[in-house]
């Protein structure tokens, strides 16, 4: 079962925001943005830009007809600058023009006059200034202030773990146009297509009724299309609806790594405290979140970060406290683990350092310390079907640990500038909104009187497979061949009040409202077929692959007879669904509940070799025992483990943001922000936990987009091991990610030039 679009990819026929063919009279919008990150605005000087031929009109803060607010969770963020900048990338203004090159040049001619106030783009900084987007959240559970009188060793230390870009293939960019009587219909790269119509709505001063939006699919997202493709979608709506022309904008690839947020930056405090046999008696924590200028979906991440800070370990005392810091970088956004990966590095950094402390392999303390059946996450939820010990013993088993130990130690000790090392990575992410709101979708179906099916939902295709998963369920629930479905584009019309395609919950969501629509239409469609062969009831009828069985004998009543029979006797085929994860609560008062519908576990250990004189390293391979549920779609659900341990992988050691101290970015393009190649990939196997069955998803499968990334974790950890081995007694910073560079500072830095090398 492969991807619905793998065909249109490849022959190159797939259509994306810019390809949809534009009508006469489109014009082309150019951002103009600020250069400088903090400041006040004095003065927007257009009269040369304006004066370029082919220029139809520049909008700024002053030609809004709505409320000049885009923020999502908190009021926090103008679509253009009123009267001050707060990063670099901050929209100011928007140039329509004939084409795409003169809106360029004339967005650079635009002049802004800025009175500059210092810069802040550190997260602790900010933190010393006060300056916070929402107040710190703290996650408590057992009693932190009495647990360290129990410990044998306790471990305080630091981590840092960095941003990291979306580079989704397709960039940032919508297309809008003026409907009858004063309306809009926009079509955008986004994975929330209701938030862009909210947006808009309020931007234009519009009942969202006015607005529709449409999202055909997405050349990819990863998170950094669910609040941020708004801004632009709404600027092409404002232009049009201001002209009353077609208008176009996509963002040119570097103004969008400029202008866009990205996963965010943590600074982490914390304190571990074990007894002599090893087990984890507390752990404190302490998360500074870079949030960037505003708070976009700060919040939502920092908490899912809180509800992630023990990873797949049970810790009878912990303390965990996050806190969302305003500083002068764009706002950072969702991005694949939505702050879990952050807060399983710094839990996976303390067992490290604890391990280095106590002279042991942080895999014994792993090892001894992974959930149970009923044990109690901090945020008072218990396990149930806790897969973190089986898929763990299966890793151990099925890769035959003790070999690669072995070979391992046996390759260190035979080479002296080549370093291996491994690491275990155990994984635990919980599936649901963690706003409990949020969970819930709908599915428009119709049956056509030729007996082919058109399926409508909230989610939204950007390449991970959802429009395949929800033709199957179609397929599955009437019965009928999977090439009679088709899903539809992503439309507010036909679908309201959407929860943007996020937290891996898409296919779990739609997937379910879908099998309620399509349940709706084959209850009516068994009474009118009960009808036909003088059945006394439904309930003697069952459908399979297309023909209709009575009381399990075959009939001659087949699939496209039964709907235009139906058809005729004025039965409805049609229906909408909806649906609302059941269970699930959490009260932010007392930081406590039940907020996920369940978890994905999985164990991967990986295996890298570093070259400790020039600092290069290969990630030789990644193998996993990974949790699927009772995949549907096991070649789909398959590409999105490999592609998000890649991601993973990218994050932890090359993928390298940094912006300097006035707050510009200076890894801005391809040559100077490397992501993982082909040349990079490991050898990855994954196999599928067996006997899995997940009550809550959709055909007892478990969702996928998310939970593989944090296999990529691992990497950092195997790369210090290797080091370790290189430099037994250095104590080593833990700074993720570890790039070349930073392997190098690390083993030849002047603290340890002394220490002899192994
Ligand atoms: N896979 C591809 N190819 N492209 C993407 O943009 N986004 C990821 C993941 N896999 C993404 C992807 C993210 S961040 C999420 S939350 C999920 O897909 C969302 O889709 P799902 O709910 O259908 O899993
Ligand atoms: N995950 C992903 N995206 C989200 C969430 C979440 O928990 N909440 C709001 N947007
Ligand atoms: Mo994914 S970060 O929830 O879009």
């Amino acid at each position: 079962m492969k991807n619905y679009d793998l065909i249109r990819h490849v022959k190159g026929e797939s259509q994306f925001v810019d390809d949809i063919l534009v009508p006469e009279g489109l014009l082309y919008a150019s951002v103009s943005y600020s250069k400088i990150a903090h400041g006040e605005l004095i003065n927007i000087n257009i009269k040369d830009a304006i004066k370029i031929k082919g220029v139809r009109g520049i909008y700024t803060v002053r030609d809004i007809p709505g409320e000049n607010q885009i923020g999502g969770i908190v009021p926090d963020e103008v679509l253009f600058a009123t009267d001050r900048v707060e990063f670099i990338g901050q929209p100011i203004a928007i140039v329509v023009a004939d084409s795409q090159l003169i809106a360029m040049e004339a967005a650079r001619k635009i002049e802004i006059e800025v009175n500059e106030l210092p810069v802040i783009t550190d997260p602790r900084e900010a933190f010393k200034a006060d300056q916070l987007i929402v107040p710190p959240r703290t996650f408590n559970l057992g009693n932190i202030d009495e647990c360290w009188h129990q410990c044998e060793y306790i471990i305080e230390g630091s981590a840092e773990s960095g941003g990291q870009e979306h580079l989704y293939l397709e960039v940032q960019g919508a297309f809008a146009f003026p409907v009858e009587g004063g309306g809009v219909k926009i079509i955008s790269s986004t994975q929330s297509p209701t938030a862009v119509q909210r947006v808009t709505a309020r931007i234009l001063n519009l009942p969202m009724h006015k607005v529709e939006v449409d999202v055909l699919r997405l050349g990819g997202a990863f998170g950094g299309k669910e609040d941020q493709a708004t801004a632009w979608a709404v600027m092409a709506a404002l232009a049009s609806f201001k002209l009353n022309k077609p208008v176009k904008l996509i963002l040119p690839r570097q103004e969008d790594m400029i202008m866009t947020g990205k996963r965010h930056p943590y600074s982490s405090d914390f304190k571990i405290g074990l007894n002599k046999g090893g087990k984890i008696i507390g752990y404190e924590v302490t998360f500074y979140q870079n949030a960037g200028a505003a708070a976009d979906l700060s919040p939502a991440v920092l908490e899912r970060t809180l509800f992630h800070c023990t990873n797949s370990y049970y810790i009878p005392n912990v303390k965990a406290t996050a806190i969302s810091c305003k500083t002068n970088l764009p706002p950072n956004t969702a991005f694949r683990g939505f702050g879990g990966p952050q807060a399983m590095f710094v839990i996976e950094s303390a067992i490290y350092k604890a391990a280095e402390e106590m002279g042991i392999d942080p895999l014994e303390i792993q090892n001894k310390n992974l959930l149970d059946e009923g044990d109690e996450f901090p945020y008072g939820q218990k396990t149930e079907n806790c897969h973190a010990k089986i898929t763990w013993r299966r890793v151990e088993e099925k890769y035959n640990i003790t070999e690669i130990r072995n070979s391992v130690n046996e390759f260190n000790n035979n080479n002296n500038i080549y370093k291996k090392g491994i690491a275990f990575m155990p994984i635990c992410f919980g599936i649901s909104f963690t706003n409990t709101s949020m969970n819930q979708a709908s599915a428009l179906v119709h049956v056509y009187t030729d007996g082919s099916i058109s399926v409508s939902t909230a989610a939204v295709e950007m390449g991970q497979g959802v429009n395949e998963k929800i033709r199957q369920v179609a397929s599955k629930v009437f019965s009928v061949n999977i090439e009679r479905v088709k899903t539809e584009t992503t439309n507010t019309t036909r679908i309201a009040n959407t929860s943007p395609t996020a937290a891996s919950s898409s296919a779990d969501l739609n997937g379910k409202a879908t099998e309620r629509a399509c349940l709706n239409i084959l209850a009516h469609l068994k009474v009118t077929a009960a009808e036909i062969l003088n059945a006394s009831s439904s309930s003697h009828i069952v459908i399979k692959d297309e023909i209709v069985y009575q009381d399990g004998t075959k009939t001659n009543l087949v699939w496209n007879k039964l709907i235009k029979t139906a058809h005729l006797k004025r039965v409805n085929l049609s229906s909408h669904a909806f649906y609302a994860t059941p269970g699930i609560h959490f009260d932010r008062e007392i930081e406590k509940g039940k907020p996920f519908a369940y978890h994905v576990y999985g164990t991967a250990v990986i295996e890298v070799t570093v070259d400790c004189l020039r600092g290069i390293y290969k990630i030789d391979s990644v193998k996993a025992i990974h949790d699927f549920g009772k995949s549907i779609t096991p070649i789909i659900d398959l590409g999105q483990a490999e592609g998000a341990i890649m991601q993973g992988l990218g994050w932890m050691t090359i993928e390298e943001i940094i912006y300097d101290k006035k707050g510009e970015l200076l890894t801005d393009a391809l040559s100077t922000y490397k992501v993982p190649d082909i040349h990079f990939t490991p050898d990855v196997q994954i196999e599928f936990l067996k006997n899995s069955e997940n009550p809550f998803g959709i055909f007892k499968s478990k969702a996928i987009g998310e939970p593989p990334l944090m296999y990529g974790i691992g990497s950092y950890f195997a790369i210090m091991n290797a080091l370790k081995q290189f430099r037994p007694d250095a104590r080593f910073n833990i700074s993720a990610p570890i790039t070349p560079e930073k392997v190098l500072l690390n083993l030849y830095s002047k603290v340890y030039a002394n220490i002899p090398i192994q």
